[in-house]
């Protein structure tokens, strides 16, 4: 799914239905982290006005989503507490970080890249959630609504990749391929390293 190469373990979405608080304060985190993420994109990469715009409006459609999560904590009498280390995708930054790439491969391609992967992985989790058994209503209904944002959100971040690779759609997809690996390998180590791999959380 959106290029992804490894999918999510099935029985992952019904062990995180069993603490739905779980899932949401920690999804509540993702959409904050992602609405820092591209404001902090946008600030480091200033030249290009078009994709300022993009990711300003990106990141306020991501705290929009920070808000509708934390209305639903709200009414459930959940705390949010402090936002957990993101492990995922700090290793996923790591190692695209460590990535080969050609000289004139510009690093901002692969941030794009990552943002997109990050994007894609967060809409598969949501789209698991909201076609699991004994989803609650309510929050099936935010799941399925989040799915179709992250979906275009991916869109966004490989479009935002193509123009700063000054349009070469084949080797950004190309890239992606490969970043996509290093994303997948990722999933399953972190899985692997954890005593609870099917845990309630978003990422990894
Ligand atoms: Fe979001
Ligand atoms: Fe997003």
């Amino acid at each position: 799914m959106l290029g992804l190469k490894v999918a999510t373990d099935g029985a992952w979405a019904a062990v995180a239905l069993r603490a739905p608080d779980a899932v949401l304060v920690d999804h509540a985190h993702c959409e904050m982290k992602a609405a820092s993420h591209a404001l902090s994109l946008a600030v480091r990469n200033a030249a290009d006005l078009e994709i300022v715009r993009g990711l300003t409006d990106l990141a306020r459609e991501e705290i929009e989503h920070f808000q509708q999560v934390v209305a639903i904590l709200a009414r459930r009498g959940v705390a949010l507490g402090a936002p957990p280390v993101d492990v995922y995708a700090a290793e996923l930054r790591r190692a695209v970080h460590g990535a080969p790439r050609t000289p004139e491969w510009s690093p901002l391609v692969d941030r794009f890249l990552t943002g997109a992967l990050i994007e894609a992985r967060s809409c598969e989790r949501f789209k698991l959630l909201a076609e699991a058994d004994g989803a609650p209503t309510e929050l099936r209904g935010l799941w399925r609504d989040l799915l179709a944002a992250e979906a275009r959100h991916h869109r966004t971040f490989v479009d935002f990749a193509v123009r700063t690779a000054g349009g070469d759609r084949a080797r950004v997809g190309a890239r992606l391929e490969v970043l996509a690996q290093l994303e997948g390998a990722i999933v399953i180590e972190l899985a692997r390293r954890r005593d609870d791999p099917l845990r309630a959380a978003i990422h990894g």
